[in-house]
């Protein structure tokens, strides 16, 4: 058996991030080297396990942030990604081999239509497997390899290049769903199965990698995990090619908010999740849609009269997450059109207006008023008429 697969206990998930190499990898998401070693400490503070800093062999910089990125980690492993030749291979290693725990990933497309591309038959297939595992192994005890495009590889034949990789000395198999085609049951199914059906699957970890394009990926990864799987690989803000990968912070999230059912741990510190989510929007200029699960802007902000009355009196009628547990100071009561008579009687105390019942009545009449020609009604909305109202009584 490996050390990695019993160092740690049977409930405890790995949590991979691929921000800086897949995440990166969106057209348009690229990021400066002073900004991938920012991210990267980010990474490795919050308490991710692995990080997958980049694609050495893609680039010169590509190649000297993994270098730079292994210099300066503190717990986290390094991770580089390469194909399946010797090159990658040697300059991953270059990259990689500075980090306290340095990784080699390897993947080569094993699915039908991925094979047709380095045209290269079954078996040859097979054969350039063992070759580069085993090349990687020599160089690192840490490696990761993937079938990429696993999901749409025929069984007896995933099978078979699982447990050549395994042999050659993988210590962790990567089940990527690359173009997010997989369904949760599925999803659980694969991973059950590899584990039980492969020789040597027992003595691995087995990763889950999904990409969203059916809006699955969180989902996907969840039910990898309930099959066995103890890698998840996730970006933040679910940064990604296409429709993006699994968000680091939405599985984090479920596995801490339904413990109940799903009965994980991760050393991830939640708190830290909003600036690196505000972070990597920043740097990769991908903006978070407003309702965005976790970090949008609206996902602890309440506009409804119904909504805001309830939150008053306990928040957990509306939310079940703290906003503390993710690093954000305070719910948000949005002032719009929606909102009633408590939540505004609230946020006018906030703002330092006291008001008896039947001033309130009054400017509850105004405020609807107003919010009517407004989407949103800010501080300096209200205060402006108070104001007025003080003016004309
Ligand atoms: O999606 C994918 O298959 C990948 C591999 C390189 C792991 O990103
Ligand atoms: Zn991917």
């Amino acid at each position: 058996m490996t050390v990695e697969a019993n160092s740690a206990p049977k409930d405890r998930v790995r949590i991979f991030d691929t921000t800086l190499r897949d995440g990166e990898q969106s057209p348009g998401a690229t990021m400066t080297h002073a900004e991938k070693l920012e991210i990267a400490q980010l990474l490795d503070e919050m308490g991710v396990d692995i990080i997958e800093a980049g694609f050495p062999i893609a680039s010169e910089g590509d190649f000297e942030a993994v270098r730079d990125i292994a210099k300066l980690s503190r717990d986290a492993t390094i991770c580089g990604l390469a194909r399946a030749n010797l090159t990658d291979i040697d300059r991953c290693w270059e990259a990689v081999k500075e980090a306290r725990s340095p990784r080699i990933h390897t993947f080569i497309g094993t699915s039908p239509l991925h094979r047709a591309i380095p045209n290269l038959t079954m078996d040859e297939m097979a054969e350039r497997i063992h070759q580069t595992v085993t090349h990687a192994r020599n160089l690192c005890d840490n490696v990761q390899w993937s079938p990429m495009d696993a999901t749409r590889t025929e069984w007896d034949y995933l099978k078979r290049v699982v447990e050549i990789a395994i042999k050659a000395g993988a210590t962790t198999i990567n089940i990527p769903d690359t173009v997010g085609y997989t369904a949760p049951v599925e999803s659980a199914d694969l991973i059950r199965r590899l584990i039980a059906e492969v020789e040597g699957g027992e003595d691995v970890i087995f990763a889950t990698h999904c990409h969203n394009d059916l809006g699955l990926a969180t989902a996907n990864a969840l039910a990898a995990v309930a099959g066995g799987a103890r890698q998840i690989e996730c970006t933040i803000n679910g940064l990604g090619e296409r429709a993006g990968n699994t968000a680091l912070e939405e599985v984090v999230m479920a596995m801490r908010v339904r413990g109940d059912i799903m009965p994980f741990t991760t050393g991830i510190d939640t708190t830290k999740i909003m600036n690196i989510s505000r972070r990597v929007a920043t740097v990769s200029g991908f903006q978070v849609q407003p309702n965005k699960a976790i970090v949008g802007k609206n996902a602890f902000a309440h506009e409804s009269g119904i909504h805001q009355d309830g939150m008053l009196k306990n928040a957990e009628t509306f939310e079940i997450m703290r906003p503390a547990d993710i690093g954000l100071a305070e719910t948000s009561l949005v002032m719009g059109k929606h909102s009633g008579r408590a939540a505004l009687r609230a946020k006018l105390k906030d703002l330092g207006y006291e008001l008896g019942d039947n001033q309130l009545k009054d400017v509850f009449v105004r405020f609807k008023a107003l919010a009517d020609r407004k989407k949103e009604v800010y501080d300096e909305d209200l205060i402006a008429l108070m104001t007025d109202a003080a003016m004309e009584a």
